[in-house]
């Protein structure tokens, strides 16, 4: 294989970068071209490439969002709009792929791939940690610090004004960052799309904190919950009981910038090259993971049409330690 091409696509992970630095630079170890595809598959149908070498991916481990920028493209889902995007690779040269994002990213290479011969290989970005096939994602680890940071700061306020907090998190189907911030920033409950929320339940633990004189309360929401986001949960917790002064904060998008953690960092950088690595060993449309700190793939057929399962211990702990 002579020349790879690297994008990223879909919401932007903190790490990102990393695995873009780890990208060009194993594939430059063993010789191989780098073609940096701009905007992802919008870029990629353009033809919009830039030349990488070593030095294009310097001093960019310790920044957030992506230098190769991401977007997305309703083009790239017709069968015309791959076409063109694969004419576009072939006239560059390009010959394998390393595509650096969610399963929206890999539902694209899986049709790039089966249609036009193209070797893909995927390595996960998101800040939702609901890909299949890995332990972490790029960019989890971040995002978590980012809400305990955050939340951590309005505990010090709820404290000082004996509120109530309903923090919305970002999830949109996974509850994943909401449990492991929630139980990071000792929430007295954590709302995730993956259980049914009961609002009575959630009333009867609020009265009995405030039975015992509990100043303040934290209530984690993740945005795709079922009782909807932060501030309908709190429009119907605050429709039944009503004791104490409430107040809703929605995270958004600050969870998804920021200097990647060294997790994060240290993950993007062996996926990255890992992915490089199976490119050049004949491997084809898989998602690289780490698994109980093993390197594995996952066919994207599987990481897309399975969902990674929320840890029940984990939810259970938070039950018992919110007590
Ligand atoms: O990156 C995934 C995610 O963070 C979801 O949790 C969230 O719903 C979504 O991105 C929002 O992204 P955008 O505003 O880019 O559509």
């Amino acid at each position: 294989m002579k020349k790879i091409g690297v994008f990223t696509s879909g919401g932007d992970a903190p790490g990102m970068n990393a695995c873009i630095r780890a990208v060009v630079r194993t594939a430059r170890f063993h010789e191989v071209e780098v073609c940096g595809i701009l905007r992802g598959y919008a870029g990629m149908l353009q033809g919009d490439f830039i030349p990488m070498d070593s030095s294009s991916v310097s001093n960019i481990i310790q920044r957030g969002g992506t230098i190769l920028k991401s977007a997305r493209c309703e083009a790239f889902k017709t069968k015309a709009g791959r076409a063109k995007a694969a004419e576009e690779l072939k006239s560059e040269g390009v010959e394998g792929i390393v595509a650096i994002g969610g399963d929206g990213t890999f539902t694209g290479a899986k049709f790039l791939a089966q249609e036009h011969g193209f070797s893909i290989v995927g390595a996960p970005g998101t800040i939702d940690n609901d890909l299949y096939g890995t332990d972490y994602t790029i960019g989890y680890d971040t995002a978590v610090n980012t809400v305990v940071e955050a939340v951590d700061k309005i505990r010090d306020t709820a404290d000082a004004h004996d509120r109530l907090f309903f923090v919305e998190v970002m999830g949109r189907d996974a509850g994943f960052i909401a449990l492991r911030s929630g139980i990071g920033v000792g929430a007295e409950a954590i709302l995730v799309p993956e259980t049914e929320t009961y609002i009575d339940q959630l009333i009867d633990k609020l009265q009995r904190g405030w039975e015992r004189q509990k100043s303040s309360s934290i209530i984690i929401v993740a945005e795709g919950d079922d009782a909807g986001g932060a501030y309908a949960v709190a429009e119907k917790v605050k429709a039944k009981f009503d004791y104490y002064d409430t107040r809703v904060t929605v995270l958004g998008h600050l969870q998804r910038g920021g200097s990647p953690s060294a997790a994060d960092r240290v993950l993007a950088s062996q996926m990255g090259s890992e992915a490089v690595k199976a490119l050049l060993a004949g491997r084809k449309n898989e998602m690289v993971g780490i698994i109980n700190r093993k390197v594995t793939f996952t066919p994207f057929e599987q990481a897309i049409k399975h969902h990674q399962k929320i840890n029940q211990e984990l939810l259970n702990l938070a039950e018992v330690l919110s007590l």
